[in-house]
């Protein structure tokens, strides 16, 4: 019996891209169970930006799972609730100047955005939201229906009181002038709450938003009274260099929600950060049975005192990122004849090759000779770079190759 042909869902997906089984992992490793070694330039779609089996955060979660501590707590206070608590406040809250609250929710990104947006209708009154072309939040029906240009808004009823706005490379003065005419905007009856942006769109195509465009949100939302709630799920905790996409651009949200490699051993966990003056929610408003997995709260604690006691990790995303860039720009010049184009920021890195049976040859390419990547964006023409934050110059280099050569032989065989 074939097992996953059988027995699995026909919404099966990425084992169809990467039909090998897989038992082992390591670092940007993956081996199957017939030994073939794959190198991993998705990492669990962003959840595995510290490697797979870490093997600092594997030491941590073997002494919990020892000791006899505890594994699920809801909300009550743990031991290891209260050191990532305080790792989460002098890591990254703190050095940042960032008075905001930490509240857990249940382990996916989704029911963050989900606590995010209630919790904005919750403070403003107002219900609707905006976004922007491109995003993806989720799979809940919230989550979903603000998931601009996704085909779940296609299948499935979605909520109105939404709106999308254009993705802004670089900001004009339409981009701003529509911002402030859709802010005063009332939608299906309602009044807008909150702006929801990820400021490096990841499933969107790897874009990154103009700064000054994330810094006029900011500026609009706070002349209106309306939430900015940062979607940090892929792009946070380091996959862009610095711990949040949005450092440096003045987005300064209400709210940042928080997941994938959040854990940094991929084990599951969501949180949003709220800022303090508007942590509205009455004990108990927002749960979640899964709210309090104490491995988490260990591994996290411990990966974020260790990687992010000083800027080494960033530094090194970032110099990882040039390397990524400057061999897909070559990629770009060689092979795309002035038609591709290289996106990214920090290691999330994308080849927009404006084609989609391109970019799915491209990425079948890749497997075949080892290298796991996807395709995203619109008409899913973009090819993702999302390789472990920690990944060894030579692999990245060795990867880099590999996809290369997909590249070189899909564009020979169109
Ligand atoms: C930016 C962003 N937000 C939210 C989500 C949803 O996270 P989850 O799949 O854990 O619900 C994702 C997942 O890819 C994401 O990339």
């Amino acid at each position: 019996m074939n097992a996953f042909e059988e027995l699995e869902s026909n919404v099966r997906y990425y084992c169809r891209q990467w039909p090998a089984v897989f038992s082992t992992a390591r670092g940007s490793i993956l081996t199957a169970e017939d030994g073939t070694e794959y190198l991993d330039f998705f990492a669990g779609a962003g959840a595995l930006s510290y490697g797979h089996n870490n093997p600092l955060l594997v030491e941590v979660a073997v002494e919990h799972l020892r000791s006899g501590r505890l594994l699920h707590s809801l909300d009550t206070k743990t031991v290891e609730k209260r050191r990532f608590l305080e790792a989460m406040e002098t890591r990254v809250l703190e050095p940042r100047q960032m008075d905001m609250v930490i509240q857990t929710v249940g382990p996916t990104g989704a029911t963050a955005v989900e606590a995010a947006l209630q919790l904005a209708q919750r403070v403003t009154g107002n219900r609707a939201v905006v976004g922007f072309n491109g995003s993806y939040h989720g799979m809940t029906y919230r989550a979903a229906s603000i998931s601009a240009s996704m085909a779940p808004r296609a299948l499935v009823a979605h909520v109105k009181e939404f709106v999308a706005l254009p993705y802004v490379a670089t900001v004009t003065d339409e981009d701003l002038a529509l911002l402030e005419y859709t802010l005063d905007q009332t939608i299906d009856g309602q009044k807008i709450g909150s702006v929801i942006i990820e400021s490096t769109q990841g499933e969107g195509g790897a874009r990154p938003f103009d700064p000054l465009y994330l810094r006029a949100i900011r500026e609009q939302c706070t002349k209106r009274g309306i939430l900015v709630i940062a979607d940090e799920v892929q792009a946070g905790v380091g996959r862009t260099g610095a711990f949040f996409s949005f450092e440096g651009s003045g987005l300064d949200p209400d709210v940042v929600c928080l997941s994938k490699s959040i854990s940094g051993l991929g084990v599951p966990m969501a949180l949003n950060l709220v800022r303090r003056s508007l942590d509205a929610w009455n004990p108990g408003e927002f749960s979640g049975t899964f709210r309090g997995n104490n491995l988490a709260f260990a591994t996290s604690a411990a990966m974020l005192e260790h990687y992010w006691a000083d800027a080494e990790l960033e530094k090194g995303t970032e110099a990882r990122g040039l390397v990524v860039r400057t061999s897909l720009e070559t990629m770009a010049e060689e092979f795309g004849q002035g038609a591709f184009e290289v996106r990214g920021n920090g290691l999330l890195c994308g080849l927009d090759v404006k084609d989609t049976a391109l970019a799915s040859r491209i990425a079948a390419g890749a497997f075949a000779r080892n290298l796991i990547v996807e395709t995203c964006g619109a008409g899913d023409a973009t090819v993702k770079l999302l390789p472990p934050i920690v990944i060894d110059e030579d692999q990245l280099v060795d990867g880099l190759g590999r996809l290369r050569d997909a590249v070189a032989s899909a564009t020979r065989a169109l």
